[in-house]
């Protein structure tokens, strides 16, 4: 027998709807106003909107003006009707604003943008089975990504991961070589360098463009005496001799998450540690019904899956994999010592020895 529709049921359900579609329909606004520099324009003070299109160089009143009321109706600023003006929060700040700030969210809203730009590659491998070559995906997905976890990164690895791990600050304290595998845009590589004058780093990512910009980044930040970054799969990686390898929010990406678990274990020094920073995920799907999850499943579709699926094995782990099936894979390599050194909301930190 069907089951019999439930108004209040139905209405709380559209209710959720209308929030999320709300806030999908927040994504190109919202950018607009961190490439327009609305919101930064905005943390000078309350402004009206004509004020607020001046401050932010000359935009346009009327456009400004829709554009705040779309803000305010979403909640990321605030609206005076009695006296027509705009404001933000300090924390509506932390998370428009504050680049350093650990909730700056500017490259969540770059990362959607994205997904939805990949999107038509996507649907044809849910026909075909196959994957989306990491390059391949949209237009700037990687600078998309660093930005999404450079938030996250600024606010923990040199504070909270390494010294989470056993003896590890102190070797890199004294001088150690520490390699950053699939560093993307190399954000974590140079954190850690800034960090640990006196030891040396090799960022490397298969992806060339990502090196490239990497490498702008180490210039930029006078580091390259220090760090260097150079294409390799994470399989095809010849130096050894490594301290410590760290892999960045990656390891559920690569193809061959097993075979570069026991490529690690033969380029790191004897005695070595690799820190394996991935999604703080539940072990069961059950467990990962929750915003977190949410986020973390949906980029999974769309960029975790089948980016592992374009490559050799095709492991397609996702970002969700949880610490049980990582230190499975970890443990395949030859590592016999991996446990959870730390955890933050959105990452758990695993150590491998
Ligand atoms: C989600 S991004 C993370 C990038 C960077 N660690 C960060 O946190 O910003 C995944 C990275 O893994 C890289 N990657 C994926 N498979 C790889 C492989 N087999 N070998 C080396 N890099 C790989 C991609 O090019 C991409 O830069």
């Amino acid at each position: 027998m069907a089951q019999a529709l439930d108004e209040t049921r139905l209405n709380d359900f559209v209710g959720k709807m209308l929030g999320d579609l709300g806030g999908a329909m927040s994504v190109p606004t919202a950018r607009l106003g961190f490439r327009l520099g609305l919101f930064d324009a905005l943390a000078k003070g309350p402004a009206s909107a004509g004020e607020l299109a001046a401050r932010a160089g000359g935009l346009h009143e009327r456009y400004v003006r829709e554009w705040s009321l779309a803000q305010s109706a979403n909640g990321f600023i605030n609206y005076d009707p009695a006296s027509e003006t705009f404001s933000i929060s300090p924390e509506q700040a932390m998370v428009f604003c504050v680049e350093d700030s650990p909730v700056y969210l500017r490259g969540a809203f770059e990362l959607i943008a994205a997904m939805i730009e990949a999107e038509a590659k996507v649907e044809e491998c849910f026909r075909n089975g196959r994957g989306v070559r990491w390059g391949d995906h949209a237009g700037c997905l990687f600078c998309a990504t660093g930005a999404f976890f450079r938030p996250g990164y600024v606010n923990s690895i040199v504070q909270q991961w390494i010294p989470s791990l056993n003896g590890v600050e102190d070797v890199l304290r004294k001088g150690g070589t520490v390699a950053d595998v699939g560093c993307g845009v190399g954000f974590s590589t140079l954190l850690m360098a800034e960090a640990f004058p006196n030891s040396n780093f090799i960022g490397f990512d298969f992806h060339q463009p990502s090196v490239e910009e990497a490498r702008r980044h180490a210039a930029s930040h006078g580091l390259s005496d220090r760090v260097r970054f150079e294409v390799a799969a994470a399989k095809e990686i010849t130096q050894t001799g490594f301290d410590l390898i760290t892999m960045y929010d990656c390891l559920h990406d690569m193809g061959d998450p097993a075979g570069c678990a026991a490529h690690m274990r033969r380029i790191l020094a004897s005695g070595g540690t690799w820190m394996v920073v991935e999604p703080n995920a539940a072990d069961t799907p059950i467990a990962n019904m929750n915003p977190v999850g949410r986020m973390f499943y949906n980029a999974s579709t769309m960029i975790c899956v089948p980016t592992s699926l374009d490559q050799e094995v095709g492991a397609a782990m996702g970002a969700q994999a949880g610490e049980a099936k990582l230190t499975q894979v970890i443990r395949s390599g030859g590592f016999t010592e991996i446990r959870r050194a730390t955890e933050g909301p959105f990452n758990m930190v695993l150590e491998a020895r």
